[in-house]
């Protein structure tokens, strides 16, 4: 039996991942995370959805000492799946070095074990971040990477070409960064969703929230060259990027990866802005939602969406739900907080 090793696994999108594994493949799964911004709950979570057992591991990345020890006594791992990371635009643009340390101490040692115990597939958690303001959209994977606009951007266009240089080093490695555009949603079960220990930062959280009265929703600018003013996003329902890397996954083990290092975007490719995903949720849900507009936040770029075309080609893989289908399952998830 193959193992796989996902790290972040009780976070948003490793959670959902470990439902995508567990349901859909015979791998033995092994979870590591320190819940840093997640809690052990999530699992039990995971389990009651899928009835199938896991293991799991409570550590932080940055400890390679510890590192090396607890991987050292899972035995052979096939392939790694690694989600662990900061991930909030504002908070990487007002403390840097927390990103830059916990984002790339954690992969630099994450490597470093597979690279020393010949594990030969590898799966990261990148974004769209890294392509900046992109001068044309729709961006393909072979669009320019301009200037990151935040820490946290910069992170994952360092965290790729880490891993672009380790696979050219070493023959016997290969790996695929996926390039996440907005990951919303959550499982349809209602079961599974997205958990911010802290307040929320990003979008579709701070919606359901303030539908509940337990936050307060602020559109960051409506003075951006966009049809409506506000910034536009590619949203993308976070099953679908789970399913994308059971894909990814089975991509590197057969054999399918032409070259050693590659890049999917994944996105629906279609640009939605943020008063339209507020329409969408209103529509959804029935709730009229109260917000203002404000300021424009740091960090953020104008508008963003993917040409998923080599992601439906080279993984057979396609998006299953649209902006309507996130929402509802976004709202059915804090409903499902509020009984909990
Ligand atoms: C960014 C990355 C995405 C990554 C995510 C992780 C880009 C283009 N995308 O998403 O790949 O998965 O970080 O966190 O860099 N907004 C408001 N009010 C709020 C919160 C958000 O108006 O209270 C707006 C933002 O200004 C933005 C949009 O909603 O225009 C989405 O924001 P958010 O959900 O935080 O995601 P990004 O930062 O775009």
């Amino acid at each position: 039996m193959q193992t796989i090793l996902v790290t972040g696994g009780a976070g948003y999108i490793g959670s959902h991942t470990l439902v995508e594994l567990l349901q859909n493949t015979d791998f033995r799964v092994v979870s590591l995370d320190n819940f840093s911004n997640s809690l052990e709950r999530s699992y039990e979570r995971v389990q009651k959805i899928c009835k199938r057992n896991f293991e799991t591991i409570c550590l932080d990345l940055c400890d390679k000492t510890r590192l090396y020890e607890a991987l050292g006594q899972i035995g052979h791992i096939d392939g790694i799946i690694h989600f662990a990371a900061y991930k909030s635009v504002p908070e990487s643009v007002k403390e840097p070095l927390l990103y830059y340390h916990n984002n790339l101490t954690s992969l630099n040692n994450l490597l470093s074990y597979a690279v020393d115990n010949g594990i030969k597939h590898f799966i990261f958690s990148s974004s769209c971040s890294v392509y900046g303001n992109a001068d044309d959209l729709p961006v393909t994977e072979a669009s320019p990477l301009k200037k990151a606009e935040s820490p946290y951007g910069h992170t994952k266009q360092v965290g790729e070409e880490m891993i672009s240089f380790v696979s050219q080093a070493y023959p016997a490695f290969s790996a695929v960064l996926l390039r996440y555009f907005n990951p919303v949603g959550a499982h349809l079960s209602g079961l599974l969703g997205e958990l911010p220990l802290n307040r929320p930062n990003n979008l579709v959280p701070i919606i359901t929230q303030t539908a509940v009265g337990k936050n307060a929703l602020t559109v960051f600018g409506k003075d951006y060259p966009t049809r409506d003013g506000s910034c536009i996003r590619d949203y993308i329902h976070v099953s679908d990027i789970a399913d994308a890397h059971v894909k990814a996954l089975d991509y590197l083990l057969s054999g399918k990866n032409k070259t050693r290092c590659s890049i999917f975007n994944l996105g629906t490719g279609t640009g939605i802005s943020v008063l339209e995903a507020i329409a969408s949720f209103e529509k959804v849900s029935g709730k009229k939602l109260p917000y203002t507009i404000g300021g424009r936040r740091a960090g953020d770029v104008v508008s963003i969406y993917a040409n998923n075309s080599l992601a439906k080609k080279e993984l057979s893989w396609s998006p299953q739900y649209g902006i309507d289908d996130m929402m509802l399952s976004a709202w059915k998830w804090q409903q499902h907080l509020e009984t909990e």
